[in-house]
């Protein structure tokens, strides 16, 4: 069953069936403020911080779903009808009012036809603006003289998620809220800079502050009271709950249109006079547009493909990417389902995300390799999560003594406490932000970067470079009786909590850290450095064979009581998608054992939506292997196709030349491809999701938790390094797809270090792999190699075979 379809050449997914099985979610804003919003303008919006400074409120896991958010209520003063323009929250009979939700790059817009009234309600935070922009149109599309008052709605919150959902005998008194000349304004009282502002673009007739008397006490938004008398009660109180009601009172001639634009910012009547009139002519408003449309083409232009398969077009050149850009902006807590009770960064995610839209964005993912950097400790662990301003050089702003120290003060962490121990410590997460690195630098050219000094969490400083040596060290040091490496709290999979025990994976990441150092290290004429890294991976070749081989797979791991995990001895967790897919795509693993293991994972995990992350299923609590086994099977950890390491398997297969399979496995974890099965998805077609049930539950297809999670970045990162395999290296660009074999080829724009190089690949004698000819500007060559302060264009043509 289908609810809508993709618009590839607007950028936008247009949902026609508002009626979904659940929030269809997008993310509005690219730098300081975020909106999530779903596809009945549901949602809330946040400055900087979604846990500190939440705007709007937002009433996590309830029903009706993901209420309140950003409403439009028309009345009919002729019968009193009324309706949003959004489906939600009045939710018109669908046979008798027309709703689409439209979502696109940092803009969505509702739109509803009903009763002879065309409305648009358009959603988007300007690049330079703290506000979030309500743009409606109202046009009569009927043959009489229509007679209409246009509500708006959207409830503020406590700033504080815990202020918000706690303690109320305080938090009902901290917050206050007044009308002047068109403006609300609404004052968090607890905070020296609480306000924000509420106005438009025209002179209302009415208004409300107050929740409870917009809303009525005994009604919700679908219903609200003042929309039903026709008319607001200018409330306004200290103490309280708000809200943003502006009414406006409209006579409409047939085919007549009006345009209402509300601003909903950060600050007090200033900064809501000054957005006024920036947009005073609604012209600059389009202008917005446009340049929001440019942020992300100018993104979109980093690398752009035409393939045979539109799902690849779509994902990589739109969504994928968008995803995966979203996650490096705004971390990954701000969802419907991660509802901003926790922020900061967890290292491993992020350091993961940075590697992933370099090409898009370099210097957000450089902010957050830094930000990574600064949360290492001198014994080369990550601080698992974090506040990146822990460990910032304070700004001047940050020491200016607080006159006051309110309840909603953001709570201090303070010195030592930041810094947890080696108790806490996870074995993969410093690990990921190597070959993230060593990407950058590849990307970007940018060698200097490594001889950058940043601080430690536990103190002193080093250069980038001594901080990456540190890292390998840590892992190098810490392993546990078998050679491989420990376990520690958690490995990549948090629900493997081996403590004493050994990762399969750990080793196999470090494997892959110590290839990357090893390379770095001979570019940078190191040799001493890569003569040890090279031993490393000696040694560890060793122990991949000698320890990790269980025959036709390799383990994932061993206990604290030395027990294997992911072995055929096993009755449960037989067999474990991390270590097969790593032992391959870290090249530990040889020839032979990368075949069998790769073998191994399609036979035991593959499944028409994705693989599963290991079965057969826990069903036995065993917490000698961790939490994973308390989990219900089928879901999260515990059997079910967790999407983020998917791709790693695509990867996996094109290092053995597999391009037919990694297709296979793309296209069954693609949410494209299952904009027709909604019935079992139900989530949204254009993200990838956290995980999705597996084969052992009930619910088995079912996709669960979009936009915030790993597998929007390493879907991308796979596809485009390694299947349409167009990767940067320390002097060039390097081409070496792997694609299925049927396809006749494919053409990539790619804007390498500000170069476009248009890449047009043909596959004459339909191989999976392989390079036969490689043709620069006409010229025969082998490589691409960058040429400093070039400044032309270049096609290149690449002949498979
Ligand atoms: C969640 C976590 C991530 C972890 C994964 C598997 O996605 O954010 O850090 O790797 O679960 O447990």
């Amino acid at each position: 069953m289908q609810y809508g379809h993709f618009d590839t050449d607007k950028n936008e997914y247009v949902i026609d069936r508002v009626d979904l099985p659940t929030s269809w979610t997008n993310y509005l804003g690219v730098e300081d403020m975020c909106a999530v919003m779903n596809h009945t303008a549901g949602g809330y919006l946040f400055y900087k911080t979604p846990e500190y400074h939440r705007i709007t409120r937002f009433r996590a896991n309830a029903v009706p779903m993901d209420r309140p958010g950003d409403y439009i209520y028309i009345r009919d003063r002729e019968d009193g009808d009324y309706w949003s323009i959004s489906w939600q929250p009045v939710g018109k009979p669908l046979d008798k009012a027309q709703y689409t939700a439209r979502h696109g790059l940092s803009v969505t817009t509702y739109e509803c036809r009903y009763k002879g009234i065309h409305a648009t309600q358009k959603m988007s935070i300007p690049i330079g603006d703290n506000a979030l922009i309500w743009d409606v149109t109202i046009t009569n599309e009927s043959d009489k003289i229509r007679s209409l008052d246009v509500f708006s709605y959207a409830e503020f919150s406590y700033h504080h998620i815990p202020i918000d959902n706690q303690n109320y005998q305080m938090s009902l008194y901290c917050a206050g809220s007044e009308y002047n000349d068109g403006t609300i304004l609404y004052d968090l009282f607890y905070e020296e800079e609480g306000y924000q502002y509420f106005t438009s673009n025209f002179e209302p007739d009415g208004f409300d502050c107050l929740r409870d008397v917009f809303i009525g006490t005994y009604n919700t938004e679908t219903n609200p009271q003042a929309v039903i008398n026709g008319s607001c009660s200018s409330s306004f109180e200290k103490g309280g709950n708000h809200c943003a009601t502006l009414q406006k009172g409209l006579e409409l001639v047939p085919g007549e249109k009006v345009r209402l634009i509300y601003f909903l910012g950060e600050g007090g009547y200033k900064e809501a006079e000054t957005i006024k009139a920036k947009y005073a002519d609604p012209a600059n408003l389009d202008k917005a547009y446009e340049d929001l449309r440019r942020f992300w083409e100018n993104k979109q232009n980093s690398f752009k493909v035409t393939s045979p398969d539109a799902g690849v077009d779509t994902m990589i050149n739109t969504w994928t990417l968008y995803q995966s850009e979203i996650n490096v902006m705004f971390s990954r807590f701000a969802s419907f389902i991660e509802v901003g009770g926790r922020t900061g960064l967890g290292y491993r995610d992020t350091a993961q995300d940075s590697m992933t839209v370099i090409a898009s964005n370099p210097e957000g993912c450089k902010k957050r390799i830094v930000e990574l950097l600064r949360a290492l400790t001198t014994s080369g662990y990550g601080i698992h999560l974090f506040e990146p301003r822990w460990f910032s050089p304070k700004d001047e702003n940050e020491n200016k003594k607080k006159p006051f120290k309110s309840p909603t003060v953001i709570p201090e962490v303070e010195g030592k406490s930041r810094v947890h121990g080696l108790d806490d410590a996870c074995s993969d997460d410093a690990l990921w932000l190597i070959p993230s690195i060593v990407e950058y630098v590849k990307e970007t050219g940018d060698m200097a970067f490594l001889d950058e000094k940043y601080g430690y969490a536990d103190g002193g400083e080093g250069t980038v470079y001594e901080h990456m040596k540190k890292i390998v060290s840590f892992s190098l040091r810490e392993v546990g009786s078998h050679g491989v490496c420990k376990g520690l709290r958690a490995d990549w999979n948090d629900c493997l909590n081996l403590g004493g025990g050994e990762s399969a994976l750990v080793t196999f990441l470090l494997y892959r850290a110590l290839d990357c150092m090893k390379e770095l290290a001979l570019y940078l004429a190191k040799e001493t450095d890569a003569a040890n890294y090279s031993t490393g991976m000696e040694e560890l070749k060793k122990i991949t064979d000698d320890v990790l081989w269980d025959g036709n797979w390799f383990l994932r791991g061993f206990t604290g009581n030395g027990r294997k995990i992911g072995t055929h001895e096993n009755t449960e967790g037989k067999v474990h998608l991390e270590s097969n897919a790593w032992a391959v795509l870290s090249g530990a693993a040889d020839e032979e054992k990368s075949i069998l293991a790769l073998n191994a994972i399609r036979d035991n995990l593959f499944t028409p939506f994705g693989i599963m992350l290991n079965a057969p299923v826990y069903t036995v609590p065993d917490d000698d292997i961790g939490f994973v086994a308390r989990v219900y099977p089928g879901l999260k950890e515990n059997g079910s196709i967790f999407s983020h390491p998917n791709p790693w398997v695509w990867a996996a297969e094109c290092r053995m030349g597999n391009g037919n399979r990694a297709m296979d496995y793309y296209h069954s974890l693609c949410p494209y491809y299952q904009n027709d099965q909604i019935e079992t998805r139900w989530a949204e077609p254009y993200s990838y999701c956290q995980f999705i049930s597996g084969k052992d539950h009930s619910t088995f297809g079912r996709a669960h938790h979009p936009f915030m999670t790993g597998s929007g970045g390493w879907a991308y990162f796979s596809m485009t390094h390694y299947i349409l395999g167009i990767r940067p290296g320390f002097d060039g660009l390097i081409i070496d797809p792997c694609i299925p074999d049927r396809w006749d080829g494919f053409t990539v724009n790619r804007r390498f270090r500000g170069v476009n190089y248009e890449i047009r690949v043909t596959n004459p004698d339909h191989v999976q792999k392989g390079v036969k000819q490689l043709i620069l500007d006409g010229r025969e060559v082998d490589f691409i190699r960058f040429i400093e302060n070039d400044t032309e264009s270049h096609v290149v043509e690449v002949i498979m075979g």
